[in-house]
């Protein structure tokens, strides 16, 4: 998610400093950004010598420190852990320029517990991007309990710069997206479970009978099903309500490292450069 934040601030003009505790992860990313300007120029969605301009705004690092001690927004986008939110934020409090603005992308913890570490709670806001960033049209802005008007309208007018459509919601487990899609995926997964069809034939329904781009299972693969497992347990303990309780073989399959298309097999298996979709999951 990181690599496609700083592809869509970079392709419209800010100056990015994309910051990972990781090399490897750093230049993944920037061969991962060249690849996507790649795709965008073969389409015609961008001119050529845009991907010249977008990767010159870009400047890779390790420090955080260094990497925000002049800039306006940082957007978080690190591995969905709540322990590490709170760190990273602690430190953006301390550190960021005052007045600058802390984002996070996290696609269920809550705002309002990581803007309580950082001493600017007002300052805090959600802005979850979709997967992937540089398409989908979506912002979902989550308002902590704190968020200043002033920063929801600096974050909305930046999502329309930034060609999106964005979408102000309140802090609640799961915001709006989550809250709607996993227990979706869920019940999927329990119908998968419960014998009541095979993994092609409740993609096959769900996309040809609602008219999804792709079945919920398929989608879960590409979520991550760590990422799905951990959605849920934060719906299923912020409401107590036992209608978000993960399915069984969703928490098996996890406990297996079974987790989706980024380690190759989840309901589907995935081998790197071909497109073609064969099922894992056998009952
Ligand atoms: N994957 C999705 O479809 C999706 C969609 C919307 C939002 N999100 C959210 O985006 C965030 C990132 O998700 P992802 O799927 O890209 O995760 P990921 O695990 O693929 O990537 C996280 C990156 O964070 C880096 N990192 C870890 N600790 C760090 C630190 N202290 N400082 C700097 N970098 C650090 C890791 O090295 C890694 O490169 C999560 O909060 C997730 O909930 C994910």
């Amino acid at each position: 998610m990181g690599n496609g934040i700083a592809h869509l601030f970079a392709q419209y003009g800010f100056k990015v400093n994309l910051i990972d505790v990781s090399e490897k992860q750093l230049a993944k990313a920037l061969e991962t950004i060249g690849k996507n300007l790649d795709r965008q120029v073969a389409k015609g969605v961008l001119e050529p010598a845009a991907k010249e301009s977008t990767l010159q705004n870009l400047t890779t690092m390790t420090s955080i420190t260094a990497g925000i001690s002049d800039v306006q927004l940082v957007v978080e986008a690190a591995t969905e852990n709540v322990d590490l939110k709170l760190k990273i934020f602690k430190e953006l409090g301390e550190e960021a320029p005052e007045g600058c603005i802390l984002a996070s992308n996290t696609s269920s913890i809550s705002i309002t517990k990581i803007a309580a570490v950082t001493g600017r709670a007002g300052k805090v806001i959600g802005m979850h991007f979709m997967n992937p960033v540089p398409v989908m049209k979506l912002v979902e802005i989550i308002n902590g309990y704190a968020t200043e008007p002033e920063v929801t309208g600096t974050i909305v007018d930046l999502s329309k710069t930034l060609g999106k459509v964005p979408c102000v919601v309140n802090d609640y487990p799961g915001f709006v997206a989550n809250r709607i899609l996993m227990p979706m995926i869920n019940e999927a997964i329990y119908t998968l479970y419960e014998g009541v069809a095979g993994v092609e034939e409740i993609d096959t329904v769900m996309k040809l009978g609602m008219a999804h781009p792709m079945g919920p299972l398929q989608l879960a693969d590409f979520i991550g099903l760590d990422v799905c497992l951990s959605i849920l347990r934060v719906l299923h303990d912020g409401f107590g309500n036992p209608k978000y309780a993960p399915c069984p073989l969703l928490v098996n399959m996890v406990t297996a490292d079974k987790l989706g298309a980024k380690n190759g097999e989840g309901f589907y298996k995935y081998t790197p450069g071909s497109k073609e979709l064969t099922v894992a999951y056998r009952r």
